[in-house]
């Protein structure tokens, strides 16, 4: 498996990914998601914006920034960082981050991270990065406290899915915290 800079003629095959991916939530070891198989459907649409969004310069609002995993032709994991189209949020990105099954526990998770977390504080002048997991999910959350993500809030039973109650957490990472 091979990580890569996202491009935008890679739209098709990341939303491609997202829909495995999603699909997959409900029975993993670890619920990550809301969505119950089949309530997400990858688009042209959805592809058209996500390659508008990845062909954002840094210095326009509404950037994204998107590394993906690759085996053989197809894109099986991702991590991405992603801005709002807001002028007042422009230190702060939402990252978003997964593997398909066959990818995940083989430290990948860590080595997506590290590459989004140093490229933020490198190439850009973010200062914060947020992200949303619930608090079931033993590798997120072991991967997010190392880095030094700290819990800003949560909202417990957010979710139910599958008859599991599932615990919203936010965390945070100040990039210029030493
Ligand atoms: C969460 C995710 C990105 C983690 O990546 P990963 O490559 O699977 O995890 P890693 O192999 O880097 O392991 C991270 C840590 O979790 C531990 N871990 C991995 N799988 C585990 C499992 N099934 N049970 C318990 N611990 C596990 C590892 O031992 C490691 O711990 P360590 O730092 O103490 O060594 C990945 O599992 C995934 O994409 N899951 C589905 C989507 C998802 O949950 N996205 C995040 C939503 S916020």
């Amino acid at each position: 498996m091979e990580i890569k800079e996202a491009l935008p003629e890679y739209a098709m095959d990341y939303v491609v990914h997202s829909e495995r991916l999603l699909n997959s939530s409900e029975t993993s070891e670890f619920i990550f998601s809301p969505r119950k198989a089949g309530e997400y459907r990858a688009s042209q649409q959805d592809a058209d914006r996500v390659a508008t969004r990845w062909t954002k310069k840094l210095d326009e609002l509404g950037w994204e920034k998107a590394w993906l995993v690759w085996d053989e032709e197809n894109v099986v994991g991702h991590v991405l960082l992603r801005t709002m189209n807001l002028g007042a949020a422009t230190h702060r990105a939402e990252l978003q981050m997964g593997l398909e099954k066959h990818a995940r526990a083989k430290g990948l998770g860590k080595e997506l991270l590290k590459l989004a977390v140093d490229w933020a504080k490198n190439e850009t002048n973010l200062e914060w990065i947020d992200l949303a997991v619930f608090d079931n999910n033993i590798p997120a959350m072991k991967i997010y406290n190392s880095f030094g993500f700290e819990e800003t809030g949560r909202v417990n039973d957010m979710f139910r899915v599958s008859d599991v109650s599932l615990n919203n957490v936010s965390m945070s990472l100040n990039l210029k915290a030493r």
